[in-house]
């Protein structure tokens, strides 16, 4: 293996610190402490997983959670009356309604009903719309997540070739939207596109966001290139009814060319949630006015 490995877990954590600092700080400012609504409808084991980890983490950085669990079978309209509720209450920064909804509920328009300057999931299309044109809003947790890691270990990114592999809402494409910002030279590949390897040994910056386990191989990876990790897919383990987690990168082949790569577990993952949190800290600070330098969190 040549390739340095970039440690999310570790990033994390360093951020997760600057933003208790901050906390700390707009909590004795404000007279308050910065506040998260999540609200989960229905018991996917996994959604409530993400739920409670997410409180824990909000708490541990000096914020305050605020928990709305509700049945199955809510109407749309009561759940849509939970975010009116929450977009009038002046303790709550940050609203994050996780996905997915149960069938019968339209998640666009949910979506559509939160306050853009409380939508911490960067997924309004107020927000979208301000990522595309340069305005601050609020961009989803896990590319931010990720732009963070390549600045970390690469500096500037300007002039860099990127692929994108994924065009979905949350990840391909405000993927494509931060590495345009960056200055790089963005291609967006997907399930259609002609001679992938191809396309993907142009890249100085690959990441990868489809939800296919291992499937881009050491072979279309330009020797020295970073590659960004974001999948996280359960395969059957080596031991019998044991299983494992991979990426949608092949690690052990992709590691030998590439010059740094993130892991699965420990590399985009843990991102996620701290990146949330600083959206959060960033949402509390402009909701009271207060100067924060966002850049530097
Ligand atoms: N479900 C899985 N990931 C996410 C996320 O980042 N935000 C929301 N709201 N739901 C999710």
């Amino acid at each position: 293996m040549s390739a340095a490995i970039i440690d999310g877990k570790a990033f994390a954590e360093g951020l997760r610190a600057r933003i208790a600092t901050h906390a700390g700080e707009f909590a004795a400012k404000a007279g308050r402490k910065a506040g998260l609504a999540v609200v989960l409808v229905g018991e996917d084991p996994a959604s409530q997983v993400y739920v409670r980890n997410k409180g824990k983490q909000t708490i541990a950085c000096g914020m305050e959670s605020f928990e709305h669990k509700l049945a199955a079978d809510t109407s749309e309209a009561d759940l849509l009356a939970v975010v009116e509720a929450l977009n009038a209450d002046p303790a709550v920064d940050g609203i994050l309604v996780q996905l997915p909804l149960p069938g019968h509920m339209n998640e666009q328009k949910v979506i559509a009903a939160i306050n853009p300057d409380k939508d911490v999931d960067g997924f309004h299309v107020v927000n979208v719309g301000r990522l595309s044109t340069g305005l601050p809003g609020f961009v989803p947790c896990t590319p931010l997540g990720c732009v963070m890691l390549l600045k970390d270990k690469l500096g500037s990114l300007e002039g860099l070739d990127a692929v994108v592999i994924g065009r979905s809402n949350i990840v391909g494409k405000p993927m494509a939207q931060l590495l345009i910002a960056e200055s790089c030279t963005v291609t967006v590949a997907h399930s259609r596109t002609k001679d992938l390897p191809e396309v993907v040994r142009r890249a100085d910056i690959v990441v990868a966001a489809v939800g296919r386990p291992e499937m881009v191989k050491g072979e279309w990876i330009k020797p020295g290139a970073t590659v960004i990790d974001v999948g996280i897919n359960r395969v059957p383990g080596t031991q019998e009814g044991k299983s494992r987690l991979v990426g949608d990168v092949d690690f052990a082949s992709a590691s030998a060319v590439a010059g740094a790569i993130t892991p699965v577990p420990g590399g985009v993952g843990p991102m996620t949630i701290a990146v949330l949190l600083r959206n959060t800290i960033v949402a509390a600070h402009r909701n009271e006015g207060l100067a924060l330098d966002e850049s530097a969190i």
